[in-house]
């Protein structure tokens, strides 16, 4: 393994600096003229018949949607002889359905407890696995598998505490963790496989990080697997590292600065930036990447409260980056260029954060929030930090409000899809922000129609990749190739809801110097996959080869011990 990639893109920014200082104006103009192209909005249905609270992507491409199951009809019903009994009546609409992005095929599932406001994550082998819910659901594991005609099937004892607002967490051994819920100061893991998951732990963190027992501003805790396999947990304005083996907090991080609270119900969104699988970005040339967190948007700690009677104070701008890796880590503080909160933080191929729905004002719940947020921004995270020079790019706004219960999810080929919005407490068409049963795509700036996109045509050797194990890429290209433009990311999909994506995870490969030209004119590459487990956990991936930051379709790649 020769040289990285990493120092091509270390140089970037420099070079990015110097051209503004030479010529500040042509660059000015370049980024606001006609010519830039800042994505486009398609709508893909008006009614899928359920409002997406909660989105996951299948390694078969199916997008499996659902709502929640204690409201009453919804838009769509179930096929003939699927009603599902109840004590006293039969309900026969689907509050789950199975979308195909490809055909936009909508096929009604069969959901039997309630999900609403639940949590899950793709378990290492396909299958979604999905947790918690309200009232009679509140224990339940649901499986939905990815296959023809496949429906959910359920646990009604899969967990041992109710959780209602759960945040859950693939981890290196391939079982997940689900944490907290209302009024759960606790933890456990599912599936229960060993006696070691057959009891919940304790975790006070998650009482002592409530604003108070009402507005808890800590619900949906931010999780994210550091490198060193503990996880990370960030409830309302501050984060520890777990070590849940030994059910022992070994790092307390300091507050984020701002006095803003980040969860539910101020929710803001958080994701683990891309994790670079090579030393040289290490201060201390390790073979550990370091783990760099950010979160943004939320409200003011009152914000509900204050909402709850008619006045709906401005969210929050702020963003705070922390490497939880660092020996003395410490905030980087940086302003959104719109307010936000209820914003879904989306992790793109190439490695750039998209902050896409929410509103400006209020704070999640029913019908607290004001002045839907249009316009995706996107963030650039190895754009230097400087006043001259933003992070922040403001794109094409929906038309579309998408507030509390709304989601949005990365697909294959590179779009990300939005759908969901209902504020209101059962579907009502006539409220001032509807039930919004639609689902729209956002094409990110780089499927602007006039760049040339690389295009995966070989993944060798296929689908099975063991740790450290090579990976040969070929591709094709229109144009000329930049050597130092390119890199291979690998991107865990990840369960969506209220604002959290589950799970998600980018992993920007190591890989030799050298493309290399095939006999028969395309183009080769040579990566290596993630070193361990407690960099990428066992289960499936899409494999993006990204040229010129713009990214190739996505391929799926399943990774584990093999
Ligand atoms: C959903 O169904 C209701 C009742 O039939 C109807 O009034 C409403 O327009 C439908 N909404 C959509 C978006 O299809
Ligand atoms: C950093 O790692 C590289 C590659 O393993 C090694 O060649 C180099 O000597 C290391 N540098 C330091 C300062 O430890
Ligand atoms: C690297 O190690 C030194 C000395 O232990 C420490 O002071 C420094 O913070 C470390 N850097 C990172 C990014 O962890
Ligand atoms: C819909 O929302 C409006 C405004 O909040 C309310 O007046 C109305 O009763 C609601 N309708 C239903 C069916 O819940």
């Amino acid at each position: 393994m020769a040289h990285y990639f990493a120092m091509s893109k270390a140089m970037k920014p420099k070079i990015f600096v110097f051209l503004l200082l030479v010529s500040c104006s042509s660059l000015f103009n370049l980024a606001l003229g006609a010519q830039s192209y800042q994505g486009k909005w398609k709508l893909l249905k008006r009614s899928i018949g359920v409002s997406a609270m909660h989105m996951a992507l299948l390694p078969n491409e199916r997008i499996v949607i659902f709502d929640r199951t204690d409201f009453g009809p919804s838009n769509i019903t179930l096929p003939q002889g699927k009603c599902i009994k109840e004590l006293q009546s039969s309900d026969c609409y689907a509050h789950s359905v199975e979308f195909n992005p490809a055909t936009r095929v909508v096929r009604p599932l069969t959901i039997l407890s309630d999900t609403w406001c639940s949590s899950g994550a793709l378990s290492q082998d396909g299958t979604l696995v999905q947790s918690g819910g309200y009232r009679l659901g509140e224990k339940v594991v649901r499986f939905f598998k990815p296959c023809m005609d496949c429906d959910w099937e359920e646990d009604q004892n899969g967990l041992l505490s109710p959780r209602w607002y759960a945040s859950n967490q693939v981890l290196p051994d391939g079982k997940i963790i689900v944490v907290g819920g209302r009024y759960q100061f606790t933890y456990e893991f599912i599936p229960k496989a060993s006696s070691s998951d057959q009891r919940v732990y304790q975790l006070s963190f998650l009482k002592e990080t409530r604003y108070s027992p009402l507005v808890p501003n800590n619900l949906y805790p931010f999780l994210h697997l550091s490198t060193d396999g503990n996880l990370f947990i960030f409830a309302n304005d501050r984060g520890i590292l777990l070590d849940y083996v030994n059910n022992k907090v070994i790092r307390s991080y300091p507050v984020m600065p701002g006095s803003v609270s980040h969860n539910y119900p101020s929710t803001g969104s958080s994701v683990l930036l891309p994790l670079k699988l090579f030393s040289t970005d290490n201060d201390n040339n390790t073979s550990t990447p370091d783990a760099e967190v950010l979160i943004c948007g939320g409200t003011p700690p009152d914000s509900n409260e204050k909402a709850n009677v008619g006045i709906f104070v401005p969210a929050s701008k702020s963003c705070g980056r922390l490497i939880i890796t660092a020996a003395s880590p410490k905030w980087e503080m940086e302003e959104m260029p719109i307010s936000r909160v209820m914003g879904d933080m989306i992790m793109l191929p190439t490695g750039d954060v998209l902050i896409i729905n929410g509103a400006a004002k209020g704070t999640a719940g029913w019908g607290v929030a004001r002045d839907p947020v249009l316009n995706p921004v996107l963030y650039h995270p190895d754009t230097p930090n400087s006043d001259k020079i933003t992070r922040f790019e403001v794109l094409t706004p929906s038309m579309i409000p998408r507030l509390y219960h709304s989601t949005a999810h990365l697909i294959s080929d590179g779009r990300v899809l939005v759908g969901g919005s209902n504020p209101n407490m059962n579907y009502n068409f006539s409220a001032l922000y509807p039930t919004e049963l639609s689902l729209e795509a956002f094409y990110p700036p780089y499927l602007s129609p006039t760049k040339p996109r690389p295009s995966i045509i070989a993944v060798k050797p296929g689908l099975k990749l063991g740790y450290k194990q090579k990976v040969s890429l070929e591709f094709t290209l229109k144009g000329n190739v930049n050597q130092a433009d390119i890199f291979v990311t690998m991107v865990a999909p990840s369960f969506t809801t209220h604002s959290i994506a589950m799970n998600q995870r980018l992993l920007v490969l190591a890989f030799n110097d050298g493309v290399k030209k095939t006999p028969s004119g395309n183009y080769l590459v040579e990566g290596y996959a993630p070193e361990t487990a407690a960099l990428a956990p066992p289960g499936y991936y899409q494999l993006f080869l990204v040229h010129d930051a713009i990214p190739s379709r996505g391929t799926w790649v399943h990774i584990k011990e093999y």
